[in-house]
């Protein structure tokens, strides 16, 4: 049976692949997750464990309870001073199910939308599976991987539907600066553009500052999209939330409605004590985040390999002088996991993303590993 015409270009990752390889061949050092390598904080759980035995297992409202969508508002509030509404919050299964309803809600086929190159990997894909063109402007390795505003000016057509910006970034952790996402926001508001910005890192910082796009934004015509799973170490729970203007969202809470209903009630209860509750989690992984980044970086710097220092999430995205593909398929076979830079784009053809969500342990080690394959590869 032919399958449908939107699924054209929409294929099996490579990191996919790269993972099957090294599940079979055991003991290789995984540097290639994306998500935190902690736990979820017990409070968190209690919540959930809590909301379970009091029976709060039926569906929910379609936005998500009324309750976290108020958390999330003051939330925006206190730390943006962004005014909105809970009827402006769609609460989402993960922030990936926000940018594809996002994406759904707007982007007609042969529409245009401007995406990072390097990006995350699935925001091409949604734009397909819109029957969307994806549209790449570059973030260049000399301006540390921070996507300026003439990058997107460029790619700008008739045709372009929406702009999509990700500080900080998977899979460079680069962070962008109040110019860089004030010149884009104006970009977008000047030649009526849809602004969706992916900030699902935004704790995840350490000497810069996050802003939030919106906070720019003159017309309040930017889409944000968050999530739990990063901030929280709650990638398994699946809630995430996009919120922007009524007119804006109500799209986006239209295709949330007949895809999935709500999300996942349980986990919803989970995410209100995530934002209710002590956020000393927070700071301590983001401790220990800058301490790992250091020590990669020194670890790897030491076996020969120059990495950037990103200010943000918890990768690294050096450059290996030679095919990512290539390369990765050689650090798995020498026992160590990272994913090709070319996963995310052209620029990204000769880098590796690193992650140090794990333990300095395996940085260690796996700095070394990965020295002696590009030694071999130089
Ligand atoms: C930039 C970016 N956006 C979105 C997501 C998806 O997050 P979630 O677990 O909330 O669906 C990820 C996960 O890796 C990510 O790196």
């Amino acid at each position: 049976m032919e399958e449908a015409k939107r699924l054209s270009g929409v294929g099996k990752s490579v990191i996919r692949e790269l993972f099957d390889l090294a599940q079979g061949k055991g003991n290789v050092i995984n540097l290639g997750i994306g998500e935190p390598d902690f736990d979820t904080p017990e409070n968190i759980k209690e919540a959930a464990i809590r909301a379970l035995r009091e029976n709060k297992t039926h569906y929910t409202p379609n936005p998500g309870i009324i309750e976290l969508r108020e958390a999330i508002c003051e939330k925006y509030s206190s730390e943006y001073g962004l005014d909105y509404d809970p009827d402006e919050v769609v609460v989402t299964v993960g922030a990936c199910e926000a940018m594809y309803d996002v994406i759904q809600a707007y982007v007609n086929p042969g529409d245009e939308v401007i995406i990072p190159d390097p990006g995350f990997a699935y925001y091409s894909a949604y734009v397909k599976l819109a029957q969307g063109v994806p549209v790449r402007a570059k973030c260049f390795e000399e301006d540390e991987f921070v996507l300026k505003p003439e990058q997107v000016q460029e790619k700008i057509t008739d045709k372009t539907k929406m702009i999509l910006i990700n500080s900080p970034s998977n899979p460079t952790g680069a962070v962008m600066g109040k110019k860089e996402i004030r010149g884009i926001v104006e970009l977008a508001e000047d030649n009526e553009i849809i602004l969706v910005s992916d900030e699902v890192y935004e704790k995840i910082v350490y000497d810069a500052t996050h802003y939030c796009a919106a906070q720019f934004s003159h017309d309040g015509g930017v889409i944000v999209v968050n999530s739990f799973s990063k901030t929280y170490a709650m990638t398994g729970w699946r809630v995430g939330y996009a919120i922007g203007r009524r007119d804006l969202i109500s799209p986006v809470a239209l295709v949330h409605q007949y895809s999935v209903a709500n999300a996942n009630s349980i986990a919803q209860y989970a995410a209100l004590e995530a934002l209710r509750g002590p956020q000393d989690f927070v700071r301590e992984v983001v401790r220990e985040y800058r301490k790992r980044r250091d020590i990669l970086i020194r670890e790897l710097r030491k076996h020969g390999i120059k990495s950037n220092k990103p200010e943000g999430a918890f990768y690294l995205f050096p450059n290996i002088g030679e095919d990512s593909r290539e390369f990765s398929r050689k650090a798995i076979n020498a026992g160590v996991a990272v994913v090709p830079g070319e996963e995310f784009g052209e620029v990204g053809k000769n880098n590796i993303r690193i992650s140090y969500a794990t333990s300095v342990d395996n940085l260690i080690k796996g700095a070394e590993i990965l020295g002696k394959v590009y030694r071999e590869g130089t």
